[in-house]
């Protein structure tokens, strides 16, 4: 690492962006935009890439990884460019072999189902996964320069919760009920606690890596924690999570803590203490935020599925969360889960213009 900084001395915020100011409530000229999984199969551009490299090859190679990620914010226009990569890539240092099998998602062939398997889990890896912040670095670099209209785009590096990754270990892939996940965590508390320690551990140092290639904020994907009761949260969930939010707060960047289908779980996931909860769209943003306390940002929550609709009502929805979030400082406009393969590469472009314009706060400098 070339970092001049003493590792327990925070970098400053970089304040010379929008995105980063609305993560920390801080006045801005417009709403901040830019799209869950913006760099993906809907786009020609990501499918020219995808025909000649793996899923994997391209978040393993720093050049295609910074290329995609630099390729796909440009072609929108957004504010802030989230890093080219998986949110399992963390289980090959750990020991835990997966693929990607087309149209069926990842697959970890021997999924972790005992105390012994979770005990022989490495945490001493993460080194291996210095590809993700060579990327990092190449996009920091590309958009160092402020662009046209005086803002530098904001660099989002990412990983996943301790829930929402192990259930990918635990099922062996993308599951409904989670049933294996939820077992282990009713018979074998200690073991589920260890899995989720281990997991906090390596994660914490990946988002250190990826704060010192120049991510100026973090997402944490707990893209399945809707499947738990607001107790079972509460009880075995929320101690690691927080844990790994404040971990990476102290490496000083915002950290914007997502989920889906979480509407019944916002007070709760606000005491990890992130700065930013992403909401999904089930839930109206005012509603949600109110939920969530005035005192952190959001960050949604149009649905993805709008965007196969008609100009008109696209446009009205745009509209609709714009006018939930009001004029009060702290909201990122996003999609409330992912850009799905088939979305018009067009209605993207079109979400992100309307939102800068119907959002410039007149008299704004
Ligand atoms: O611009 C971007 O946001 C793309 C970067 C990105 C990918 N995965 C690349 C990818 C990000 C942010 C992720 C995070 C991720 N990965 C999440 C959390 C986000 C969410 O959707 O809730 C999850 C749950 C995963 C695990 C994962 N990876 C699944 C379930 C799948 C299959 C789903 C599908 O659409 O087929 C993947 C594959 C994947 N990761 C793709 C991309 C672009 C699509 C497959 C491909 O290109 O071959």
């Amino acid at each position: 690492g070339g970092s001049t900084l003493a590792s327990d001395t925070p970098p400053p915020h970089r304040s010379d962006s929008r995105f980063v100011r609305a993560c920390l409530r801080q006045q801005v000229d417009r709403t901040p935009v830019w799209f869950l999984r913006q760099a993906g199969r809907y786009m020609p551009e990501y499918m020219a890439v995808r025909r000649h490299h793996s899923l994997l090859e391209i978040c393993r190679t720093p050049e295609i990884a910074a290329e995609v990620t630099i390729t796909a914010a440009e072609r929108l226009g957004v504010d802030a460019a989230i890093i080219f990569a998986d949110l399992l890539l963390p289980f090959t240092p750990m020991g835990l072999d997966f693929e990607f099998v087309n149209g069926e998602g990842p697959v970890v062939h021997q999924p972790v189902r005992t105390r012994e398997q979770i005990a022989a889990l490495r945490t001493d890896g993460a080194g291996e996964l210095e590809y993700v912040a060579q990327a990092i670095a190449t996009v920091a670099k590309h958009f160092a320069a402020p662009r046209a209209d005086g803002d530098r785009l904001g660099i989002i590096g990412f990983c996943g919760a301790p829930f929402t990754l192990a259930s990918y270990m635990i099922e062996g892939g993308s599951s409904r009920n989670y049933i294996e996940t939820k077992k282990l965590m009713y018979t074998d508390r200690d073991a589920w606690t260890m899995l989720c320690d281990k997991l906090v551990t390596v994660l914490t140092e990946y988002a250190a890596q990826q704060v010192r290639a120049g991510a100026d904020v973090l997402q944490v994907f707990d893209s399945w924690a809707g499947a738990l009761s607001v107790e079972d949260y509460r009880e075995y969930v929320l101690p690691a999570t927080t844990q790994l939010v404040q971990s990476i707060k102290a490496l000083g960047v915002p950290v914007i803590y997502f989920g889906v289908d979480t509407a019944s779980l916002l007070s709760t996931m606000r005491e990890t203490g992130a700065d930013v909860l992403g909401l999904d769209w089930r839930v109206p943003l005012d509603e949600g935020w109110r939920l969530a306390g005035k005192s952190i940002a959001v960050q949604g929550n149009l649905d993805p599925i709008t965007l196969f609709a008609p100009q008109e009502i696209l446009h009205a929805r745009v509209k609709s969360v714009l006018d939930a979030a009001g004029n009060r400082p702290g909201h990122i406009f996003n999609l409330g889960h992912g850009i799905v393969p088939g979305t018009p590469v067009e209605n993207v472009i079109a979400v992100g213009q309307w939102v800068r314009e119907l959002s410039a706060r007149s008299g704004a400098a």
